[in-house]
């Protein structure tokens, strides 16, 4: 199984497929599937996103053709 990952506008880092997800000591988080990132730094429960991003976060990650 492949992994995707999309940057969100304006909110999180979603990620899909087979991955593992590791904390600052190469700890594991539980298995999923699928997972949203913070990246406004505002989420209770980092890494993962809980909503804090509405209204405060203004990104819109974009592939730039050259
Ligand atoms: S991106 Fe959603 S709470 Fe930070």
């Amino acid at each position: 199984m492949s992994t995707e990952i999309q940057i969100f506008d304006n909110g999180p880092i979603h990620v899909k497929g087979d991955f593992d997800l590791k904390d600052g000591q190469g700890k594991s988080f539980p298995k999923k599937e699928e997972a949203y990132l913070c990246r406004c730094n505002l989420s209770s429960n980092k890494p993962f996103c809980d909503g804090q991003h509405e209204g405060n976060l203004s990104h819109c990650a974009r592939v730039e053709n050259a």
